[in-house]
Parts: C-alpha cells; structure tokens; sequence
C-alpha cells in the first residue's frame, strides 16, 4: 500500500474512486455531473456517523464513497468514519483511491492529524496475514490511497508518517502472528538484521556471551529449552552524534509454557502472543528508520522460550543477575522479568536519555484494565506523560499504575535479595516494582501490554502507534 499526496479538485483527479462527506456530496456530485445518481442514492440512507454509501459512476472515477453525516463531525466520530472508510476501501474493487480529506468538516483536528487518522484506518483495515493458508484469498485491489485538499507541507509530513506506521504495524503483526515453531529466537534475531543499513546496526548476543556479562536471571529462563536465547539491539542513529539515545526493550519470550509451573491448558493457549513487546519495539524501529526521525534510538530485544524439562530451573532456584542482585525464583512463570531485568542492566551501557521497555507481562494487567488500556508505569513523570499523551493521540492508550515503595514489601525474599513474585495481589504492580530494581540508573517506564498487545487470537500490533508517536514528539523537541 502506498500513500500519496495529490492534487487538484473534483472532477480534475485522477483516481478510480473517490471519498467525499455527506456535507459535500452534492457539490461535488455536480462537479461530475452525476448530481442525479447521487441524490437518489441519498435520498435512501440516512447516512449517520460510521456510514459509507457506494457508488457505482460511468467513466473515472468510478467509484464514489459517501461518507458520515451531512454537518461537521467530532474527532471521535470522524475516527468511525475513517474506520467504516477504510472497511469499504479494503474489498473495493479498484487499484487507487483518492480521500478528499480537506472536505471533511472535524471540530479541533488539525490538517496533519486529519490525514494521519484517515491512513492509519486504511493500514487497519487493510491488514492480512495468510502465509500459512495453502488456498490463499484473493488478493487485495486497492494500492494506492492518495490525500486531497489539505495543506501541502502537513499533508506531505502525515502521508510520510502513516506510511513508517503502515510497515512498522505490518513487522509488528506479521512477527506477533507468526507460530512459535517458526518464530523463535533465532526467527525475531533475523527480522531484526533485516533492519540493518545505512543508519542502522543491529548486535546479536549469544548465551555464552550473556553469561559472560553476567546475565543469571535471563539464563535460568532459556535453560529449559533446545532453542538458543538471543539479546538482540537494533541501534538506530538519525540523531546528534552526542544525542543519548531513547532505548526500548521489547520481552520476546517466543513461547511461555511458564516452564516447571508449567500453565493449564487455558493458560497456554495464547503463548505464542508473549513476544509482542518484541515484535512492537522491532515495528516501532522499522517506523522510525522508514520515517528517518532526527533521534538515536536502540531497540532491544530479549528473545527466548520458556520451556519445562530436566534442565529447566526450580522454583527456589536462587540466580544472580547481572545487576549484583540475587532474586529468588518462586514461579519460573514469572519469567519476563527476568529476561527483561539483564536487559535492562546491559542499557546502561547505552547512556539512555529514557527506557521504556514492553511486556505482555501478567494476566494481572488483563484483570485490571481489560483490553482497552496498556498498563504504565514510570520512575518520571514527566516521561510517564509523554508517554500517555502519545497513547492518547494515537488512540492507544494506557494507563499510569502506582509504583509506591509500599508495594515493594511484597517482594521480599527469606534467602535472596528479592523474590520474582509478590504474591496474588496486585499482580502487574509488583512486577512493576521488581523492574524497577533495575531501573535506578535512567528515566525508564515499562507498559504492561497483556490486554492490548493481541485479542480473539490475533496481534493487535499495539502498541506500536503510541511508541511511534512518542519517538515523533522526541524527534519534534529536538531529540
Ligand atoms: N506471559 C505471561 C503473562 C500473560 C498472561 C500475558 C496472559 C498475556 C496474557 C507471564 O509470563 C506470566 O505467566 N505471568 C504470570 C505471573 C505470575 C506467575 C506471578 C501471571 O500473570 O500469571
Ligand atoms: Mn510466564
Ligand atoms: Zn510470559
């Protein structure tokens, strides 16, 4: 899919189906001579918000989408008509399209972020994933989707954005999606050298090396399994040579069995799921390389599989992390923390100006906040808003969670510095709180995505668009 800019205005565009509102049918109907059609058409839809009339027109284009209600919209009721669009636009039968974004009348959203809602729901929508299906579906028509009547400069900046977004939603999704037989460590390692190029440099680190640096926690979880673990950073310079670099830090546990508290049959089912932070911060870097934002990112990536057996750890296994500190393995299911506490020891080398790291980290978060919200939580405050604003821009939110030091009490090892669990109650928090042990040397702030990051069996891809975002507002203030 690609997104353009054009120019223009009806019937002077060149394009197999053109998006109007209901407010400017009429118009523009006269502008094609085909006001007659049109009238009729709308004469038997009332055309409410989320609505899209198709029309059939004799010539170019041929094709004609009503769209919403006749007045000036919301932003949020402009969202439903930029989804019921891109629905319609996704089974047309014609290989171009043309929005005339200008003509839609949005109460409080500006020309950047009126195109950038309508290609990010034609991205949505226009997602497959059939790699697996020996029948494939008929391909998809539609390649092109040009923007009208808008501002050049912020038309030129959306269309460039949403379509960094468009290719990093499809990393993200494609690896989320992926089976665990085919997306292992190894797997996600590969995905993130194709990365590589010009700005970019992607660092592969093995076990040996890992225990080399120390990594104790991150060990215990990959001892079970055949498939060699892998730490991986994609280092993206676009930045000041001296710019700290924003690090994110995706948990990439390709499967979780939870190991020898081993999960039910119910548990386990959506499994594969559990390297969605990965297969975000890897979509978040392919965005932001495409988009060439002016910042220094690494995006790392803790990949391995939790799997039981007679090399598997113990509950009471007692390991030393790579930090010094010793935590006492009470459920190897608790095991992204463990993966993520080296990872998050090994950024320090980095120099970070902020980690944010990214985990579908508990069935606590799921219980929560639903699948509505991405659990946040921040040792800064002023990250912690970036951070939610971006959420809120982008539609993909999350929600900031207390870190007090009372919670931390419920970590508390008889043996060793700390324990890997805290106990039934407040599930996403206290695994919050044990990453904040590992946190003291940077601004950092963990999302908790296990509500949001897939649903009824498939990657939602978040949250990608948030990151994304925030890296833009980075970018925007000067790296
Ligand atoms: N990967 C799971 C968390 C999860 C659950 C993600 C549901 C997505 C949907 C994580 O590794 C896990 O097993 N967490 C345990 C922690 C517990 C043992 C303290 C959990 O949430 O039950
Ligand atoms: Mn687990
Ligand atoms: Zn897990």
């Amino acid at each position: 899919m690609k997104f353009t800019v054009k120019t223009g205005t009806p019937p002077d565009i060149a394009t197999d189906c053109l998006v109007v509102p209901r407010g400017k049918a009429h118009t523009i109907a006269e502008k094609l001579g085909v006001e007659e059609q049109v009238l009729l058409a709308l004469e038997t839809t009332r055309n409410e918000t989320g609505e899209v009339t198709k029309l059939a027109l004799n010539g170019r284009p041929s094709r004609l989408l009503v769209v919403g209600k006749a007045q000036a919209t919301s932003a949020a009721d402009y969202r439903k008509d930029m989804a019921a669009t891109a629905k319609a636009l996704a089974d047309l039968d014609v290989a171009d399209a043309t929005l005339c974004v200008g003509d839609f009348e949005v109460r409080d959203l500006g020309a950047y972020r009126k195109v950038r809602l309508a290609l990010d729901a034609v991205s949505v929508a226009s997602y497959r994933f059939d790699a697996y299906k020996s029948k494939k579906p008929k391909p998809r028509k539609l390649r092109r989707v040009g923007v009208v009547g808008i501002n050049r400069v912020e038309a030129r900046r959306a269309t460039r954005d949403a379509q960094a977004l468009l290719e990093g939603m499809e990393l993200a999704k494609d690896l989320g999606n992926q089976p665990p037989n085919v997306c292992d460590p190894a797997f996600v390692a590969e995905a993130a050298q194709a990365l590589a190029g010009d700005k970019v440099r992607v660092d592969v680190i093995d076990e040996a090396q890992m225990a080399e640096l120390g990594m104790g926690a991150f060990l215990s979880v990959t001892q079970g399994t055949r498939k060699p673990a892998k730490l991986i950073s994609v280092h993206y310079r676009g930045g000041a040579a001296d710019a700290a670099p924003t690090v994110l830090i995706g948990k990439g546990i390709t499967f979780d069995t939870g190991g020898t508290n081993m999960k039910g049959f119910a548990g386990m089912a959506d499994m594969k799921f559990d390297m969605c932070g990965a297969a975000s911060v890897l979509g978040v870097a392919k965005a932001v390389i495409a988009a060439e934002l002016p910042i220094n990112v690494v995006a790392m990536v803790a990949a391995a599989e939790n799997m039981p057996g007679g090399a598997a750890s113990r509950p009471s296994d007692i390991v030393t992390t790579m930090s010094g500190q010793t935590v006492e393995i009470q459920n190897t299911d608790a095991e992204g923390r463990l993966v993520l506490c080296d990872a998050m020891t090994y950024a320090e080398r980095f120099t970070p100006r902020a980690v944010v790291d990214i985990a579908t980290l508990t069935g606590a978060q799921v219980t929560a906040l639903g699948h509505h919200a991405s659990a946040l939580y921040a040792n800064d405050d002023a990250l912690a808003a970036a951070l939610s604003e971006a959420g809120e821009r982008s539609a993909d939110r999350m929600w900031r969670m207390p870190l007090w030091d009372e919670y931390q009490a419920q970590l508390k090892s008889n043996f060793a510095d700390m324990k890997n669990i805290g106990g039934s109650a407040a599930g996403s928090i206290t695994a919050a709180c044990f990453l904040s042990r590992f946190a003291k040397a940077f601004p950092w702030a963990h999302l908790d995505i296990a509500g949001t990051a897939f649903g009824q069996g498939r990657s939602s891809g978040r949250p990608t668009p948030a990151l994304f975002e925030y890296l833009l507002a980075v970018g925007a203030n000067g790296g």
